[in-house]
């Protein structure tokens, strides 16, 4: 089972994506966290996320220990990472970690549940379940600072506003892989939907999807040369 859920900044992607692989015992891959590691490894060696070269030899240099550190959540951190995330090369390079972590999930997990901006349209087009997340930038903008806060980050309401906005408009405007909803996800808005609500939503989706697998797989062992063509 691959579950692959989209959608703008602070929509709520990693919460829901977290829940669904507790419930189905899948691994989690949330992949801002390379990109935003990416820009992190940029900054912290004083050069321009914006600057394809140095945006590209940062995303190729990514070890797994870069994924845990504190600073990726960041909101400055989160604004570099949109910029790195419009370089084709940076994009290119992570894209084989990805699928890979898809197709071969860690530990003992049945599957994986991957989130992001173009998981359902670029990175794993054949998932199973496909799921675009959202909300109004003002209720993004609410959580967000909120969550913010709540790690001890000082925030101010209309600078995350501005700042998701801005990142929202860069994502779905670049050339290479830009947000996008997959013609064949479900559309969830979250704006009057609580996390609960959602993650129900999400929950029914995979079963349809599990169920509706499960005869296929049934008849294509029952008949191998059944996908022959
Ligand atoms: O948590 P939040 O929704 O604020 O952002 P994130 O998922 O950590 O992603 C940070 C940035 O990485 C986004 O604004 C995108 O520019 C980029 N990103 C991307 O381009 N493609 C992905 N699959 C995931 C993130």
């Amino acid at each position: 089972m691959i579950i692959a859920i989209d959608g703008p900044a602070a929509s709520g992607k990693g919460t829901l994506a977290r829940r669904l692989a507790e419930h189905f015992g899948l691994a989690h891959l949330d992949t801002g966290s390379l990109y935003r590691a990416t820009a992190l490894r940029v900054l912290d060696a004083g050069g321009d996320p914006a600057d394809p070269g140095t945006a590209e030899a940062a995303a190729k240099s990514l070890d797994a220990s870069a994924l845990d550190s504190p600073r990726l959540r960041q909101p400055e951190v989160g604004a570099a990472a949109s910029l790195v995330a419009a370089v084709p090369g940076v994009r290119a390079a992570l894209l084989a970690f990805q699928r890979d972590f898809a197709n071969h999930p860690p530990g003992d997990a049945t599957g994986a549940v991957l989130d992001g901006r173009d998981i359902a349209s670029v990175v794993l087009p054949d998932a199973d379940a496909k799921i675009f997340l959202t909300a109004s930038a003002a209720a993004r903008a609410d959580r967000r600072h909120k969550e913010l806060r709540q790690r001890g980050t000082e925030s101010i309401r209309a600078a995350v506003l501005r700042e998701l906005e801005e990142r929202d408009s860069r994502d779905g405007s670049r050339d290479t892989a830009p947000m996008v909803q997959a013609p064949d996800a479900l559309l969830l808005d979250t704006t009057n939907l609580d996390a609960d609500a959602a993650f129900a939503a999400a929950v029914k989706l995979v079963l349809a999807r599990q169920q509706r697998a499960a005869p296929e797989r049934r008849a294509g062992q029952a008949d191998p040369s059944a996908n022959r063509s």
